[in-house]
């Protein structure tokens, strides 16, 4: 997923959606939606916009294994 206009009902960038659900430590499609207006027009992103969301709990998820991986 690039970094360009993601949502272009609302002109959101795919790196602001990411940047949000990093920061905001956001895990929901609405949570995404009321933090960066993205997927709140005609739905059409609404694919991509869960793909970042996959792809940051799959990166979470990842980085959480890693930690636990250091402390054991
Ligand atoms: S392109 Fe995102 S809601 Fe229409």
């Amino acid at each position: 997923m690039g970094k360009g206009t993601i949502c272009f009902c609302k002109e959101v960038k795919a790196s602001v959606v990411r940047s949000k659900i990093r920061k905001l430590e956001l895990d929901t499609l609405v949570d995404v939606q009321l933090a960066t207006g993205a997927a709140t027009g005609c739905g059409r992103c609404r694919p991509d916009v869960q793909l970042i969301l996959d792809e940051e709990a799959a990166r979470r998820k990842e980085k959480g294994h890693q930690l636990k991986l250091r402390f054991e």
